[in-house]
This record gives structure tokens, C-alpha cells and sequence, in this order.
């Protein structure tokens, strides 16, 4: 099988020794030492590995303690699901078998890695498909348990939030800005639109960041409504990617879509209703749709979605007293929303945090980036207690999940 990799060579985490045992050799642990001052001993030395098979994107990535991004490979599915028009869970579970062996050779070449040198592994749990999932966690758990490192789940949404910390000069620029907290987090993705208060609190030297939920869509994602109309519109699969371009040369204006929820007592996202405007603009146009008609629809519907997105997220923001913004997930990848949130966020004084666009659309990166907090927190699995360690496909399921 053919793979699409993107390969990109490019650091402030930390870990509660007792769970992590190969660093032990190498470096002398006393008892009760903070996380934070473990980690950095441990320097440039420690690695992660990140593995995420959460839909339809095998990825693997290798950071160091602090969050640097040695290497970061994605095996794309879209042209073995281009022509079903979306994600078939049975390919997408076969295509992740196939890839992820070679990609984890690539992963640990690109970084110059042995596996013998990697200290932990980090793998997505969920939310997304069961049995995508289960390929991804089965594999980290034979690689973690077989080298005896410790094993991280980690929740693929709140992967997606804290992207934003990860270190890639070239993707992030020199010196860039990070959010200190607490923060306003949009996680707007192909599963979810949601809205986090995340609050971060240093504890005996490490980290905690948790995310309390403040919005959620009652119905469709935004890049699931994305996906649906622009298969109505005849634009190829990911919808979201082709919307995007269609709409250069559109007019966002053609079409009048209404703000969904426009009430600031409504801290709810909703796309269903515009997914049903855009749908009867469609039929209203009859017939064929003519080259500028698409771009029209496509533009309009576009600038619907994305001023939903930015009205809820500043209103939440203002209601909750937070400055701090950061917008992460594969619809945050979206041109025309990152500039109306930009320019949103320089009218109203706020600091607005964008993940970069290669970090917003599904990464393993961001899932070791989430692991290393997580081991710092002592939130890991050793040895046969891995065993332990399940997927899930919905976040409602997610207290079910055992811990070791
Ligand atoms: O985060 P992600 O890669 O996977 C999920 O966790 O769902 O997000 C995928 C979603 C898809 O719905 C895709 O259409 C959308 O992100 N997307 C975009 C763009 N790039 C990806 N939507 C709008 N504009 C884009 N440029
Ligand atoms: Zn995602």
C-alpha cells in the first residue's frame, strides 16, 4: 500500500518517576522528587512516542520532555475513503493495520530513535471509531508491555486543546506565545465543537490543566456539517478542505444563512438548521449547480458556520470572564475562520491563541504532547496493568474507563 507521509524534523513537561521505570537507569530518582525537577534532569534525553488511530489517519510521533517535536509522520486515508464520500469503519480499521508498523519504523528513523531509547508510549483511547481505535491501543500495548515503558491513554479531544504547547519552531515561528491560563478552549473538529474552561495550577511540581466543559453542539460537528454540504454540493471528500478552497472564489454575501442560538444565555452550538438552509438554497438554486452558484454556496454557507462559531466562543468568553483563547481541531485548519477570529480578537483586546494549521487536523504529535502531562501527573499504566487500559467511542463513556 501506497503511503502519504509527511515527515517534519523539527520540549517543559514532566513525570512522576515511580510509574516510569526506564529513565531510572539512567538517571539516579530520589523518593518524592516534583515531577518538574525529574524532568528537567532528564533533559534532551527522555522520548515519547505518540501513536493516534482514532478515524481516518494513522499517525506516530516522537517528542523529547520538552514537548519538541522530533518527528511527526501521518499516513493519510482519504483516497481509500475519497470515493465512498466519508469514512467506512471497516477500511479505516484495515487501512490503520497496514500503516501503523511502517509508520512507527519512520517515525523512530525521522527522529533518530531507536526503539530502545524510547522512555514511554502514548496512544489515543478515544473518542472515534471502536475499531480503529482498538489497532492503535493494541499496538502500544504490545510495544509498552514487550519493552516494559510506561503506557499513557489519552483523550483524543483534549490532544487537540493542548496542541498549542507543542515545540516546532517551524510551525509555530520563533518565540511564540503560549496561553497561561486559565483559557478559553474551542476543540472544532469532524466529532466535536466544544468549549473549554481550562484551568492550570502548578501541584508539587507538575502541571495540572483540566478541562471543564462550558458548550458543546446539540447536534452535528462543524466539520461534519462541512463534510455534509459539501457533498451536496458536489465537492469531494473532506468537505471541509474543498469548502474551503471553493470559497475563494465566492461570494460569502450570494447567500443569507441565519446565526444559529443568537441568545447569550444559549452556551450551545447548533448546525443542524444551517445544514438544512444550505440544503434547501441548494434545491432552490434547480437544476445543475453552474461553477459560480457552488462557490456562492459554498462561501455563504462557509461564513455561516464560521460566524456561529466565533459569536458562541466570544460570548462564552465574556460570560466566564476569560481573556485567553485558543482554537484548535481540523476546522480550525479553516482560512476565513482564522482570520474572522483574529480580527474578532484584536476588536475586543482578547489574546487569541491558533494552533497551527499542521497541528489542528489529526497529529500523534498532540497525543504525545498530552501524554507527557499526563505522565507527570502519574497517570500511566505499567506492565500487566495495562492490560486494563480500554477504548471508547463517545466521551460519555469515558468515566467507565478503568484506571491502573
Ligand atoms: O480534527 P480532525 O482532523 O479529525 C477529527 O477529530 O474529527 O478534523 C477533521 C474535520 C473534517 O470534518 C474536515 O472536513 C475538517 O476537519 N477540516 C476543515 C478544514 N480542514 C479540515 N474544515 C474546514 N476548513 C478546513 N480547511
Ligand atoms: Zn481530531
Amino acid at each position: 500500500m501506497g503511503f502519504q507521509v509527511t515527515l517534519r524534523v523539527m520540549g517543559n513537561l514532566a513525570f512522576r518517576r515511580e510509574r516510569v521505570n526506564r529513565v531510572d537507569r539512567r538517571v539516579p530518582l530520589v523518593d518524592h522528587a516534583p515531577g518538574m525537577a525529574v524532568a528537567r534532569r532528564w533533559g534532551e534525553r527522555m522520548r515519547i512516542l505518540g501513536l493516534e488511530s482514532s478515524c481516518d489517519e494513522t499517525a506516530a510521533a516522537v517528542l523529547d520532555a520538552d514537548a519538541r517535536v522530533l518527528a511527526n509522520v501521518i499516513s493519510s486515508q482519504i483516497p481509500v475513503h475519497a470515493k465512498y464520500g466519508g469514512v467506512v469503519p471497516e477500511l479505516a480499521s484495515r487501512n490503520h493495520l497496514l500503516a501503523i508498523l511502517p509508520l512507527m519504523s519512520k517515525v523512530l528513523q525521522g527522529s533518530h530513535t531507536p526503539l530502545s531509547e524510547i522512555d514511554a508510549i502514548a496512544v489515543t483511547v478515544g473518542p472515534g471509531l471502536i475499531g480503529s481505535l482498538l489497532i492503535g491501543l493494541q499496538t502500544a500495548k504490545v510495544l509498552a508491555m514487550a519493552s516494559d515503558l510506561p503506557l499513557v491513554g489519552v483523550d483524543h479531544v483534549e490532544a487537540h486543546v493542548r496542541a498549542i504547547f507543542l515545540d516546532d519552531p517551524i510551525a509555530f515561528g520563533p518565540a511564540p506565545a503560549r496561553p497561561t491560563g486559565p483559557y478559553l478552549a474551542l476543540a472544532v473538529s469532524g466529532g466535536h465543537t466544544s468549549l473549554y474552561r481550562v484551568e492550570t495550577e502548578v501541584k508539587r511540581g507538575v502541571l495540572h490543566d483540566d478541562c471543564r466543559l462550558l458548550a458543546h453542539t446539540l447536534d452535528d460537528a462543524a466539520g461534519e456539517a462541512f463534510d455534509k454540504v459539501a457533498k451536496l454540493l458536489g465537492l469531494p471528500y473532506p468537505g471541509g478542505v474543498a469548502i474551503d478552497h471553493e470559497s475563494e472564489n465566492g461570494d460569502p454575501t450570494a447567500f443569507r444563512f441565519p446565526l444559529p442560538l443568537r441568545s447569550p444565555k444559549k452556551h450551545v452550538f447548533s448546525f443542524s438548521g444551517l445544514k438544512t438552509a444550505a440544503r434547501l438554497a441548494i434545491e432552490g438554486v434547480g437544476g445543475p449547480l453552474s461553477d459560480g452558484a457552488r462557490a456562492d454556496l459554498a462561501a455563504s454557507f462557509q461564513e455561516a458556520v464560521v460566524g456561529h462559531l466565533v459569536h458562541k466562543t466570544f460570548q462564552v468568553a465574556d460570560a466566564h470572564g476569560l481573556t485567553e483563547i485558543v482554537v484548535s481541531g481540523g476546522v480550525a485548519a479553516n482560512r476565513r475562520l482564522r482570520s474572522v477570529f483574529a480580527e474578532t480578537a484584536r476588536r475586543r483586546g482578547l489574546k487569541l491563541f491558533l494552533t497551527p494549521t499542521v497541528y489542528c487536523t489529526d497529529n500523534a504529535a498532540m497525543i504525545a504532547g498530552l501524554g507527557l502531562r499526563r505522565l507527570a501527573q502519574g497517570d500511566c499504566y505499567r506492565g500487566a496493568a495495562s492490560r486494563r487500559l480500554d477504548a471508547y467511542a463517545n466521551r460519555a463513556f469515558r468515566s467507565g474507563v478503568r484506571r491502573g
